[in-house]
């Protein structure tokens, strides 16, 4: 009944486990996942598992975290591996001025480049923005026939009105569950549930009471709850919604 939007399954933290931990989440109600990848390598190994199995699906992008690694000749990587059948966007892909900000301009050229891969091949994109947020809409206004997702939204209860204005998903993840989460609820209270998308980021952001252990799509539900609790809707609703939701957006 869950569909996780954003897991990293290719992520070494599952390298002892992966396919048990894969093998086992149908029966734990995760009904449809999809894995984006952050680099060539990375979306490579994304969709090598996504061919492996049926209800798990990938995404190829360069993540701006990953800008030291990149090389010409990567666009056409990801291009390639895009056409694929079981990849169903371009990301995740962005901007990220916590890790680096000395590299803005690249970053936004790596961005650019793929947003307009994206709609060269009509998928839909999956966004990560830390600390990036007015650049980022900056960027993202200027494509207004762009669909997607702000994957693990941190931006104000403003961002997101202009972004749910134009057809914006927004994604939560285990962050709404901690104490913190102040910003993200307020978010939660004005975003209509059938543009709310849940995620786990696994093997990161574990919601609470599982948080500090390495997540997977079966902790899915605590994230549901949260968002059931501020949206006044049964955790059932939000699961099922949320999953019709992800299928329109990524065309599954
Ligand atoms: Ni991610």
């Amino acid at each position: 009944m869950y569909f996780d939007t954003h897991a990293h399954y290719d992520d070494r933290a599952f390298d002892n486990d992966r396919d048990e931990l894969l093998s086992s989440l149908p029966s734990k109600g995760v009904e449809l996942v999809v894995l984006p990848g952050c680099d060539v390598s990375s979306s490579m190994h994304a969709l090598q598992i996504a061919e492996r199995y049926d209800y798990i699906y990938a995404a190829a992008g360069i993540h701006p975290g990953e800008l030291a690694g990149f090389k010409s000749g990567d666009i056409e990587k990801i291009r390639c591996m895009a056409s694929q059948e079981k990849c169903v966007a371009i990301g995740e892909i962005g901007l990220d001025y916590y890790w680096d900000d000395s590299r803005k301009a690249e970053q936004k050229e790596l961005f650019i480049n793929q947003l307009e891969l994206a709609l060269e091949l009509d998928l839909p994109v999956i966004i990560h923005d830390r600390e990036a947020h007015a650049d980022t809409m900056e960027i993202l206004f200027r494509y207004p026939m762009l669909r997607g997702v702000l994957h693990c939204f941190s931006g104000s209860k403003e961002m997101a009105q202009e972004l749910l204005k134009r057809g914006w998903y927004l994604g939560f993840d285990g962050p709404v569950t901690y104490k913190n989460a102040k910003k993200a609820l307020e978010v939660l209270e004005i975003c209509p549930l059938d543009r709310i998308l849940i995620e786990t980021d696994s093997p990161y952001l574990s919601p609470v009471p599982m948080r500090g252990k390495r997540n997977d799509s079966g902790n899915l539900s605590y994230v549901a709850a949260k968002i059931a609790e501020i949206k006044g809707y049964t955790a059932e609703d939000v699961a099922r919604i949320s999953k019709e939701n992800g299928k329109r957006l990524f065309n599954i």
